[in-house]
């Protein structure tokens, strides 16, 4: 298929960004056996940031492939916080009825080291890494909830049903919460969650829930708000020790590719928060 080639002249002064393409992919584990090299994360911190495409492909497990590359960094680098920014404009009509342009203005906020997604195991109680991870990531959420105009945020739980982390979430969340008492907080449920965003989307602003709550509400949110093709999202180190990793939320869209039709908004949106 058609390959767009492009000049990159640097110039002077501010000009310079030095990119460097690392082969990280499906192909060069069916090539070497390895999708990244054994030093692949020391690699990566010699970098500022890194801007990852997607991973996925016919000729490997899913399971594979996630956990050696794109799982391997989130989670191993403490890319602690995954933000996922969805928006509607006149451009991208919502799927919604009676949506104006920007009553969809929301920032997902992912607990992206821990959680359902890494069997966490006995890690659910005080004094555990789940603990470390609830209470950083709740910081960060008020902080960014903070940076609003509308300084409001809603806190997804399932604590209801859920035993496994879920009641400690809630207690961090109100802990943390005393120490911005200029933030609006509440918490939603996240079944009910996905009707408060259909049914009332304007009154939704920052948004933080746990991994796998985010995974499947952040689908959610792009798809209302036209399309998931175009999501974007920043794997951030806040303590930036670490290089952030920006990608798009979609994946490798096999059943598209080579056909001229992918749209690259996802990929541009999310450098352009690698650039911020
Ligand atoms: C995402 C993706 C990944 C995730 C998959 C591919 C492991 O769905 O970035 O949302 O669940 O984190
Ligand atoms: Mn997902």
């Amino acid at each position: 298929f058609k390959t767009y080639r492009i000049a990159t002249i640097p110039g002077d002064g501010i000009g310079p960004l030095d990119f460097t393409e690392l082969d990280w992919s499906t192909a060069r584990y069916k090539k070497t056996g390895k999708y990244m090299p054994d030093d692949g994360l020391n690699v990566l911190k010699t970098f500022d940031a890194g801007i990852f495409g997607a991973v996925g492909a016919p000729e490997a497990p899913d399971l594979i492939s996630l956990w050696n590359l794109l799982l391997a960094i989130r989670g191993p680098m403490q890319l602690y916080a995954n933000v996922r920014p969805v928006k509607n404009s006149p451009k991208l009509p919502s799927l919604l009825r009676g949506v104006e342009d920007g009553d969809i203005d929301w920032l997902l906020v992912r607990e992206n080291s821990e959680g359902e997604c890494r069997g966490q195991g006995g890690r659910t109680h005080r004094g555990t890494p789940w603990e470390a991870a609830t209470e950083r990531i709740m910081r960060f959420a008020f902080d960014t909830a903070r940076s609003h105009p509308r300084k409001l945020l809603t806190v997804v739980t399932k604590s209801n049903a859920m035993l496994n982390g879920m009641v400690l979430w809630d207690e961090v969340a109100a802990e943390v919460a005393r120490e911005y008492p200029d933030v609006k907080w509440d918490k939603m449920l996240v079944d009910a969650m996905t009707v408060r965003m259909a049914a009332n989307p304007e009154s939704l602003d920052t948004i933080v829930g746990t991994n796998l709550h985010i995974d499947i509400l952040s689908d959610l949110a792009a798809a209302l708000a036209g399309s998931i093709g175009i999501a974007a999202s920043s794997n951030l180190d806040p303590t930036r020790k670490n290089p952030s990793l920006f990608e798009p939320v979609h994946g490798s869209a096999f059943d598209i590719t080579g056909k001229g039709i992918a749209n690259p908004v996802a990929t541009l949106w999310s450098a352009s928060k690698m650039l911020d």
